[in-house]
């Protein structure tokens, strides 16, 4: 199994302007109510025997999210995109992870984005989402973890101003 980074953005210089959405495209809240959708989509976006081994683990997985397993989920940031109706990619973040090794800041439990829309900055967008809604929070910094063979999320991270938590504690 790949080793996990854990990065952090600091938010004391940050922009807090919520980015525009694409045309065709709502950003929202998550909900509740989102969790069969939420399922189907974080099963269908990892390649099989990275995350989830099946619909419904991937589903118990959100819900456990959903209650609090991972730390206070924060629905406000975590928001999803819709496409006609449709959830097509989500950020999940939970008020504090935990996990001892991790920083005291909300923490980005999970990302992701179905396989056909990806490469139009969704993932981007919904972070800068999660950033804006931390930043007017009051929290000064939000952090993740990626594996690090994680190529695309580790470049999408690093473009994000994310960096290695480790060498900064
Ligand atoms: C990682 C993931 C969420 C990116 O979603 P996305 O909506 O396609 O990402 P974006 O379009 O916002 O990409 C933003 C930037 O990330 C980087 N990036 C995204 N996908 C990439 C890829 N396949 N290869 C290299 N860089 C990539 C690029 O820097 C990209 O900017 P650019 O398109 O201007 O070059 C998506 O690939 C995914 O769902 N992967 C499976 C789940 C996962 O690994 N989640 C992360 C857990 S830590």
């Amino acid at each position: 199994m790949a080793k996990l980074l854990t990065l952090i953005a600091q938010l004391h210089e940050f922009q807090p302007d919520a980015p525009p959405s694409p045309q065709g495209l709502v950003v929202r809240p998550s909900k509740a109510a989102d969790l069969q959708q939420l399922g189907t989509l974080y099963f269908e976006a990892y390649e099989p025997g990275i995350a989830c081994d099946s619909l419904d683990e991937a589903t118990d997985d959100i819900k456990a999210s959903f209650d609090g397993e991972y730390g206070e989920y924060w629905y406000e940031a975590s928001p999803v995109v819709e496409a006609d109706g449709c959830i097509v990619s989500a950020v999940m973040t939970v008020r504090r992870a935990p996990w001892d090794d991790t920083p005291d800041c909300p923490f980005i439990i999970e990302l992701f984005t179905a396989r056909d829309h990806r490469r139009r900055g969704l993932a981007r967008l919904l972070i800068r989402h999660c950033l804006v809604i931390a930043h007017r929070s009051g929290e000064t910094a939000v952090a993740l973890r990626v594996a690090e063979d994680n190529t695309p999320a580790r470049a999408l991270y690093q473009s994000l101003g994310f960096s290695d938590w480790q060498s900064l504690s």
